[in-house]
């Protein structure tokens, strides 16, 4: 059985539900307390083992290249003022992975934003991981799929519950489950009405593909949005082979989302030992 060791994240959105913040610079760089989120998808990768961090992108993004890259100007001034614990983050960062680009030439949705990445994979399966999305867990989201996919050697998707009312914002898994945790996928659709969905289970972001999903990219259809879904792609795939979802263990937060990403900050923040007291008690006094 082949590694997962490479991921594909898109990041080639224009983020426009955070203009004026996005203008000039990348959705994905907004920082949750003092990080990118787009750090936290690339280290919940790291973590579970990926090497390969393939980022799609568009023009305006060269923030997240310089990002992770190394910064000598940087270096060099952290260093002349002994600010040891700094540098030593700065040049963590750049060693995480390699770090690899493509550019998504027309923003044609999700599943064409994958296929651009399709000569960097070659014929093995590999990682999706959206760079709104961001999963709190102990063990990384993207980890416990990989651990699904390992036992049945197919695709598999992450999912959790999210309101009825909200499936329209989501790719909505139809489950025959396996156990508490891990389901056969009957049926995708992708952004369902409330009244049409076959489930509240929602896709959020986390992949495993193997490399056969291109060939139905390649051929497939505009739908939701009159973009090319991914979730549409793996809808015709799980037809002919077969798909997992992977209910995981955490906490889930839509980045993309205004109200979500400021409750991921307040949780985030919480999270920090050097003022999370006096947060909560600036909370507790609103
Ligand atoms: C994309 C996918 C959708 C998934 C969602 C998770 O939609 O198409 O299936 O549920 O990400 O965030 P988007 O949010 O890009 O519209």
């Amino acid at each position: 059985m082949k590694k997962i060791r490479k991921v594909v994240i898109p990041v080639a959105g224009l983020g426009t539900r955070f203009l004026p913040a996005t203008k000039a610079q990348p959705k994905e760089m907004l920082p949750l307390v003092d990080k990118p989120i787009i750090q936290y998808i690339v280290e919940e990768a790291v973590a579970a083992g990926i090497e390969e961090i393939i980022f799609v992108t568009s023009s305006n993004k060269r923030a997240i290249e310089d990002h992770f890259d190394r910064n000598f100007e940087l270096e060099y001034r952290l260093r002349q003022k002994n600010k040891q614990a700094n540098l030593k983050e700065i040049l963590r960062i750049s060693d995480m992975a390699n770090f690899v680009y493509v550019r998504q030439k027309t923003p044609r949705g999700l599943g064409h934003a994958i296929f651009s990445a399709r000569s960097l994979i070659e014929n093995e399966p590999f990682a999706v991981m959206l760079g709104d999305d961001i999963i709190d867990s102990r063990v990384p989201a993207i980890k416990q799929l990989i651990k699904v996919y390992e036992k049945y050697q197919d695709v598999v998707v992450g999912v959790t519950k999210v309101a009825k009312k909200e499936t329209d914002k989501y790719g909505i898994v139809d489950p025959i489950f396996i156990d508490q945790k891990t389901s056969q996928i009957k049926k995708l659709v992708e952004k369902p009405a409330p009244a049409k969905a076959p489930s509240n289970l929602a896709i959020t972001g986390r992949y495993i593909l193997t490399p056969e999903i291109f060939d139905f990219l390649s051929e497939q259809k505009t739908g939701a949005g009159g973009e090319i879904q991914l979730t549409d792609a793996i809808a015709r795939y799980i037809k002919k082979r077969a798909g997992y979802a992977c209910t995981y263990d955490g906490d889930y937060y839509d980045c993309g989302n205004k109200l979500e990403f400021i409750k991921a900050i307040v949780n985030f923040g919480l999270k920090r030992k050097e003022f999370s007291s006096q947060l909560k008690k600036y909370l507790k006094g609103l």
